[in-house]
């Protein structure tokens, strides 16, 4: 017998297709409340001692809906910068729901402005440490991470705290997945680590538009396929 063959692209389609359905009621409220906070997180890049690139609004809204979807109870982020993504993440997780929940985020060049709780998630920022430093101290607290979001590049010696800090059910979110940009090489650093992961790569889904989200974002998932069930209805 021939194989069925399905390309990424177009499972991940289906993925985020499903992901805007989910959240079809919550995002005309979410979307505002998004564009509000990342305008005021703006502001603060006349502080920051490493001026670089931070998320679109598009990408914020899919981090909030893998975020809600998923609840992770411990997320660890990479590259904190404004904050956009660290909101988005922590909005997401807290959206409706009322258990205390933590974000670990870590960067080495630049300052944090973040709020100590964002709802009920505590967040704990650790500006001036790399993800090295910061990945080692989780590992020694024994901390597991339900969802890992990388928005900075991995360095050689994370590869084997990452293993540590994952479990057999941890989504991981990267962002800057296209052409040589540091998504590609973190997804290559994790190679090993992902035989088990369904890799979902950037896809946009047209009926964000209708939400007012019109940009273009580049952040990949990795979702573990026990996490995926095939429903009838
Ligand atoms: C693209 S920015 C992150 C944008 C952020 N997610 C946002 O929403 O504003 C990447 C940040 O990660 C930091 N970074 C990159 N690699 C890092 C590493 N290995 N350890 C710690 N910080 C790192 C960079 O200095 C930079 O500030």
């Amino acid at each position: 017998m021939n194989k069925f063959t399905l390309n990424v692209r177009t499972l991940s389609q289906a993925v985020n297709a499903r992901f805007v359905e989910m959240h079809g009621a919550l995002l005309p409220d979410v979307v505002p409340e998004l564009t509000r906070a990342f305008r005021e997180l703006e502001t603060h890049r006349a502080k920051m001692t490493y001026n670089t690139g931070s998320i679109a609004l598009s990408a914020g809204v899919f981090l909030f809906m893998a975020a809600n979807i998923f609840k992770p109870r411990v997320i660890v982020e990479l590259g904190t910068f404004l904050g956009k993504s660290t909101l988005s993440l922590a909005q997401g997780a807290d959206w409706g729901e009322s258990a205390e929940r933590h974000l670990y985020t870590v960067d080495k060049d630049n300052p944090c402005f973040l709020p100590e709780k964002i709802g009920n998630v505590h967040i704990h920022p650790h500006p001036g440490k790399t993800s090295t430093e910061r990945f080692s101290a989780l590992v020694e607290a024994g901390i597991k991470a339900d969802l890992i979001s990388l928005d900075g590049r991995l360095m050689p010696e994370d590869l084997a705290l990452v293993r540590e800090l994952m479990h057999s059910e941890t989504v991981i979110l990267l962002d800057d997945f296209e052409g040589v940009e540091k998504g590609v090489a973190n997804l290559q650093a994790l190679t090993q680590l992902i035989g088990s992961y369904l890799f979902l790569p950037p896809v946009v889904e047209p009926r964000l538009a209708h939400f007012g989200v019109i940009d273009v974002h580049s952040t990949a998932l990795l979702m573990p396929f026990s996490l995926l069930a095939i429903t009838r209805q």
